[in-house]
């Protein structure tokens, strides 16, 4: 079964959620194009997430995957990319103070532009037209000119994913990220949050330290560890003649790595161990990720984690959970026990997020602040019983103060959600609520929750 690999040997494989493309032409043309493009990151930057990611596998450190369920081409601005790092960086430092622990941080951003859909048509009144499949394939408005999947799109995912990762870079390299500014990340509608003012404590014990090392003569503009992060990309790899274009030979190594990202997943509805996108994961070098939902049998993902992490290389695979908030311990614990018994030292990162989902009465798709963190709670709670490493977490976010997901501590209600419901996918946690899970994962895994 394990036939030679190549960047284009999944095209013997079924690949499932593929865009109909009507100009096959065009798509030739545009992942030419795109094949001829510089790479977006380099081996030795996946190989770094990986080792920082074996120090998760390990249980020293802790996982922080967030961002846009779909980023897109029409909200794109330097605006929206630093509220989005400035979230990140609040969460991560909340993580690090309150656990003590390393925290790994790794953005769905630069390049998260594809979405898988149930259905390949949505039908509205007499009308049938392509589903949205995020912009590097279609438009959203429910027009037969934008839902004909265009090849240019694949061109500009890669532009926008490029002018994204340098901002991305220059925020967390050139002085954003300094831990002198922790103040400065707590932004207005947050601080006047009860999860801001807890932040607000936190940034306060942080700044005395780093006066107590500036008097010791140690101060943090000189020192690199204390006056930037490294912040990491990952999407899911849906479009595989994209991730192929991309997938460029490391000539330290002589390895394939897929260079759109430094991280990629595959989803819980293309994750078949016998189709296209597992083919193509198994022979890139990056540290890649695998989303499993509640039907995922012990047998089953023993085979996946074989079939993409037949070395054992710790770092490689991160297991990500979606099990939704009332099923997640009963389904969890046998994978837990099957996978540590296996041997393979797999990540275990939490997915709160896409098994709690569900339409208000007034039809927006939403999910609750409460189901998130239930979901959190029950993933902690089987990995304490099976003495295994709840490893991270995987949260759609947003910097901006949307009302999408129902509930956190100003308890955003249904007649609410049509104020600033922005997103074009799934519902996003806003600036407060995401800070607010911080502060409570850093509870769960030390053991101190109410
Ligand atoms: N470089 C360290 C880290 O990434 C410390 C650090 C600097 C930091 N700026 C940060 C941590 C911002 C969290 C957020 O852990
Ligand atoms: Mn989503």
């Amino acid at each position: 079964m394990s036939s030679t690999w190549s960047p284009s040997s999944w095209h013997q494989r079924a690949a499932d959620q593929q865009p109909a493309w009507p100009d096959v032409e065009g798509v030739d043309r545009a992942l030419k194009t795109v094949a001829s493009f510089p790479p977006l990151v380099f081996a030795g930057e996946a190989r770094s997430l990986q080792s920082s990611l074996a120090q998760v596998a390990a249980g020293n450190a802790f996982l922080l995957q967030a961002g846009d369920c779909a980023e897109s081409f029409e909200e794109f601005s330097a605006d929206n990319i630093r509220e989005k790092l400035r979230v990140i960086l609040q969460m991560a430092v909340v993580l690090t103070y309150s656990m003590g622990a390393p925290v790994v941080k790794v953005g769905r951003i630069a390049g998260q532009f594809a979405k898988p859909r149930s259905s390949a048509t949505e039908r509205i009144g007499e009308i049938d037209l392509p589903s949205f499949r995020g912009h590097i394939v279609n438009g959203a408005s429910f027009d037969p000119a934008a839902r004909t999947p265009d090849p240019e799109r694949l061109v500009q995912a890669y532009h926008q994913s490029a002018s994204t990762l340098n901002l991305v870079r220059a925020f967390t390299k050139g002085g954003f990220a300094d831990l002198g500014r922790v103040h400065a990340w707590n932004q207005e509608f947050v601080a006047t949050s009860p999860a801001g003012q807890r932040y607000e404590r936190v940034a306060a014990e942080i700044d005395r330290a780093l006066n107590f090392m500036r008097a010791c003569g140690v101060d943090t503009e000189s020192n690199p560890i204390l006056s930037q992060v490294d912040v990491y990309t990952s999407h899911e790899a849906l479009i595989l003649g994209y991730e192929e274009a991309l997938t460029r030979r490391d000539s330290l190594t002589g390895g394939w790595y897929d260079c759109s990202a430094h991280m990629l997943w595959v989803g819980e509805r293309t994750r078949s161990v016998d189709g296209a996108h597992v083919e193509f994961l198994r022979g890139v070098g990056n540290p890649i990720g695998c989303k499993i939902g509640p039907t995922v049998e012990a047998s089953e993902l023993l085979e996946l984690c074989q079939r993409l992490n037949p070395a054992h290389v710790p770092g490689r695979l991160t297991l990500i959970s979606r099990m939704g908030a009332t099923r997640v311990e009963e389904r969890l614990r046998p994978l837990l026990r099957a996978v540590k018994e296996s041997g393979h030292p797999v990540v275990w990162a939490c997915d709160p997020m896409h098994a709690n989902t569900f339409s208000a009465p007034n039809g927006r798709k939403t999910r609750h602040f409460d189901d998130v963190i239930g979901e959190i709670a029950g993933f902690v709670q089987a990995h304490r019983a099976e003495s295994t490493w709840p490893g991270g977490i995987h949260i759609e976010l947003t910097g901006e103060n949307v009302t999408e997901c129902l509930g956190g501590a100003d308890d955003v209600s249904d007649a609410d959600l049509d104020r600033r419901y922005e997103t074009m996918c799934d519902p996003r946690l806003n600036g407060r609520q995401s800070v607010d899970l911080a502060f409570r994962v850093a509870e769960l895994i030390s053991g101190t929750a109410t």
